[in-house]
């Protein structure tokens, strides 16, 4: 009877310790949801967040939440009410980098500590991290450079820094920046951006695009998408590609996700195409691309070391450029 007993408790465990396993087993899916970012770690960026990092402390702390904040609020400090400076157009940095520059394929800032001080072809030199925000401050908040040796520029670079803290330098992991769309076979269509943009964007941008700031007119509930207080000729989102990438794993606002994106690739390149033909305060760029054979196939200002017209170069069809550079960098 004892003997018996002591098999049934052998049993009994064994059963529990199988169920475990059975349980494990039928629930795969949450299993490799909640471990896929440890899984994948040295190819998916994961963005550390301040409230479970113990490390900063005191005055580092300090000057990362004050980095956060001026990515996030950015026109509270620099807007054309600003309380540091009025040198913008009123925009955030989030607006365009979510979530603070935490989002996957929300144009985050996961490759900045990893990849600056790095070369680059636009301005045909060595750019600082401090060179490039100040870029964005100019092109994107159409606005002018902050100084390096302020308060705010040190915390900006502090909180990026913080942010790509684990990403091992001179890599890129995925889910870092904005998603390179599939080229058309045709030109965009601004005519068919337009229905796209009246049935998916009007609602939170505006039928005039010029999104809606709040009660106070400090920051925009809802950024501007073309006209004066929008972003210039010369900033990263006036790149087609660019543009339409950034829409299809972003918007519709708190919709879309690269998992789950709301428009269709074509979607996307069309209503780029409706926003970047609308008025955009201009930006003398001339002195950009100093080798012009490094312009991007939709750099959509001349002159190019190709043959195709600056319409062409700001629409598309793309592929046919992508076609020639190639025969001509092989000699052909
Ligand atoms: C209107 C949209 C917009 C706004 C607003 C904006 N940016 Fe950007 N930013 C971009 C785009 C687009 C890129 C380039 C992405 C690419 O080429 O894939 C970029 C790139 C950057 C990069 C380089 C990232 C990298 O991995 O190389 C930094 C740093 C940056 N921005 C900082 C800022 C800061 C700081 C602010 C606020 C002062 C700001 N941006 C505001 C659109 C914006
Ligand atoms: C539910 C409201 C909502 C809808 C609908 C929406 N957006 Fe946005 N959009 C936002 C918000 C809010 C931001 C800024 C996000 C932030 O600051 O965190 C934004 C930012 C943007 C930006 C970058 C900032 C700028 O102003 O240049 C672009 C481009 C953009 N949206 C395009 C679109 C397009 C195209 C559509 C339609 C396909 C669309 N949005 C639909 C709310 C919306």
């Amino acid at each position: 009877m004892k003997h018996l007993q002591q098999n049934w408790l052998v049993y009994l465990i064994g059963l529990i310790v199988l169920g475990a396993f059975v349980e494990r087993a039928l629930r795969p899916t949450t299993i490799s949801t909640a471990m896929a970012p440890v899984a994948i770690l040295d190819s998916h960026w994961v963005a550390p967040s301040l409230y479970t990092d113990e490390t900063p402390k005191g005055d580092a702390l300090e000057e990362l939440l004050y980095g956060e904040d001026l990515i996030v609020n950015t026109a509270r400090y620099f807007g054309p009410k600003g309380s540091v400076a009025q040198i913008t157009n009123g925009m955030n940095c989030q607006n365009c980098h979510l979530n603070g520059g935490r989002k996957a394929w929300g144009n985050n800032y996961g490759a900045v500590a990893a990849t600056y001080p790095k070369f680059r072809d636009r301005s045909g030199s060595v750019e600082s991290i401090s060179k490039r925000v100040n870029d964005c401050f100019e092109r994107s908040l159409n606005g002018n450079a902050i100084d390096t040796n302020s308060r705010e520029m040190k915390a900006i670079i502090a909180y990026m820094q913080w942010l790509g803290k684990d990403v091992e330098k001179g890599k890129v992991m995925k889910g870092v920046g904005i998603s390179q769309l599939t080229y058309l076979d045709r030109p965009a269509s601004p005519e068919k951006g337009k229905l796209v943009y009246s049935n998916k964007c009007v609602s939170c941008h505006g039928a005039d695009g010029q999104g809606q700031p709040d009660a106070n007119g400090i920051v925009y509930n809802y950024p501007p998408l073309w006209g004066p207080h929008s972003y210039n000729s010369g900033a990263g989102l006036y790149r087609l590609s660019r543009l339409a990438g950034y829409i299809k794993d972003n918007m519709p606002f708190n919709q879309a996700s690269h998992e789950q994106p709301a428009l269709t690739d074509e979607e996307c390149w069309d209503v780029a195409a409706f926003i970047n033909a609308q008025p955009h305060p201009s930006k003398d760029i001339s002195h950009d691309w100093p080798d012009i054979s490094k312009k991007p196939v939709d750099h959509p200002f001349g002159p190019y070391a190709d043959g195709f017209s600056e319409q062409q170069h700001k629409f598309g069809p793309f592929k046919p450029i992508i076609a020639a550079r190639k025969q001509q960098a092989s000699g052909k």
